[in-house]
């Protein structure tokens, strides 16, 4: 484990999580995959932390790291994990190994069985594919039901497996266990099955709670997902790419819902997509992910208003425009690099792809606060100094016009998604 940081002693109650300086990586046959690279960032009570970036550049191994889900060849390698628990704090504080600072505790310091109790009552997830998260031969209302049940046994003594067959028998518990989908079920469990159903918007709970996922349509199973993952009334909601498989009504209710359930509850939700619209719809914070390091993070506002990293910027110039039509988007030149630390190099990682590119880039840049403000940080050159074409790296890099143009480019589709989003 690196060096621990001096960042927990800055740790105030309304900091749900603090992630410093992460990495996962993967062990493959080929190499070295350094899927996640030293990510920090914080999420408070009561807010909505928006993670965006490309495909490949390490927003759900993030996201699956931090609910130590991550599968083998992959590991967790570094780095800490900060959560606000004042019982957990409590039962940890001065256990052999246990980091606890106030009431946080640093979940990769306890074992395994608490961290895996804590998914459900502390972590609910959400992901892209509502049909792989429900079991087809079992009614929705007793798989929500069964969540609901699981979720109160572990969340009476997250740290005991005991508490898993307390409340209706051992002999049940083994039955339970060796007959596939036959799960415990109280009917004060399916009563608040059926109270979550309806309060994600599914009509006629009591009826639809009796039907199979395969007759519940991809929004209303969406819904329903959203309800599994409200079952044990989590601090912090995991949502990774929750509407990327639907179609964009249905989309905008799910993310209504969503910023419903988020404010009711005074939840707090980490977003995970590759879309800045939705981004823009529904964050208060956004970290932006590029090769698995979050390159800039800001408010809304910095973010959209005042980028400062080419890939951010490059992020928005391909938001499509939706007052003037383009015959086609203009992705970003060149692709995700390679995670294979043999060959990521020592220098800034978008390099190849960013119309700035310099000689002082070569050498990675560190993080640091644009224009002084702790909240607006940036991994780039630009944050303290001028684009110089004379010490441009790429030929493209030369053509200021193309520059400001994408530059212009990019301002006014963020201006198109801040009215899209404000609609
Ligand atoms: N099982 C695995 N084995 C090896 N490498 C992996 C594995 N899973 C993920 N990776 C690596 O981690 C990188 C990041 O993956 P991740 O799934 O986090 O991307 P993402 O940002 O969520 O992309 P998307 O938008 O497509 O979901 C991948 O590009 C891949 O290199
Ligand atoms: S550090 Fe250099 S190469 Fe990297 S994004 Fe900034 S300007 Fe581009
Ligand atoms: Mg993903």
């Amino acid at each position: 484990m690196s060096q621990r940081t001096d960042a927990r002693r800055s740790l105030d109650p309304d900091t749900l999580l603090s992630v410093r300086d992460l990495s996962t990586r993967f062990f493959t046959q080929e190499g070295q995959v350094n899927a996640v690279e030293s990510v920090s960032f914080d999420v408070r009570d009561n807010e909505i932390l928006g993670i965006v970036g490309e495909s490949g550049s390490g927003k759900s191994v993030t996201a699956l790291s931090l609910i130590d889900l991550v599968e083998s060849p992959g590991r967790v390698t570094d780095g800490e994990i900060w959560y606000y628990h004042p019982d957990l704090a409590d039962e940890f504080r001065g256990e052999d190994g246990a980091q606890v600072e106030g009431d946080h505790v640093d979940l990769r310091t306890v074992p395994a069985q608490v961290r895996r109790a804590l998914r459900g009552p502390s972590f609910g997830t959400i992901f892209q594919d509502p049909m792989s998260s429900f079991n087809p031969s079992i009614t929705v209302g007793e798989q929500l039901a069964e969540a609901v049940e699981v979720q109160r046994r572990a969340s009476a003594n997250p740290r005991s497996t005991r508490s898993r067959t307390q409340g209706y028998g051992f002999a049940r518990f083994l039955v339970d266990a060796v007959v596939p989908g036959r799960g415990y079920v109280s009917d004060s469990s399916m009563d608040r099955a059926i109270e979550l159903l309806e309060q994600v918007g599914i009509p006629d709970p009591a009826a639809r709670a009796e039907e199979y996922p395969s007759q519940f349509s991809g929004g209303m199973l969406q819904r329903a997902m959203i309800a599994q993952a409200l079952a044990g009334e989590p601090d912090l909601l995991i949502a990774d790419e929750p509407t990327t498989a639907l179609d964009v009504t249905i989309q905008a209710q799910i993310l209504d819902l969503l910023r419903d359930v988020q404010a009711d509850r005074g939840m707090s939700v980490v977003l995970i997509t590759h879309d800045l619209g939705v981004i823009a719809r529904m964050s208060d914070r956004i970290d932006v992910m590029y090769a698995g390091e979050v390159v800039e993070r800001g408010d809304l506002e910095a973010i959209f208003e005042n980028p400062v990293h080419p890939y951010t910027r490059g992020l928005l110039g391909s938001i499509p425009d939706l007052q003037e039509p383009q015959p086609r988007l203009e992705p970003i030149a060149g692709n995700v690099p390679s995670l294979f630390d043999a060959e990521m190099g020592d220098g800034c990682y978008f390099a190849d792809r960013c119309p700035n590119a310099m000689r002082s880039c070569l050498e990675k840049p560190p993080e640091r606060p644009v224009d002084g403000t702790r909240a607006h940080r940036a991994k780039c050159v630009l944050v303290d100094r001028q684009y110089d074409p004379t010490e441009g790296l790429s030929k493209g890099a030369n053509d200021s016009d193309d520059s400001t143009d994408s530059n212009a480019q990019a301002e006014k589709n963020a201006s198109n998604a801040r009215t899209e989003a404000a609609e």
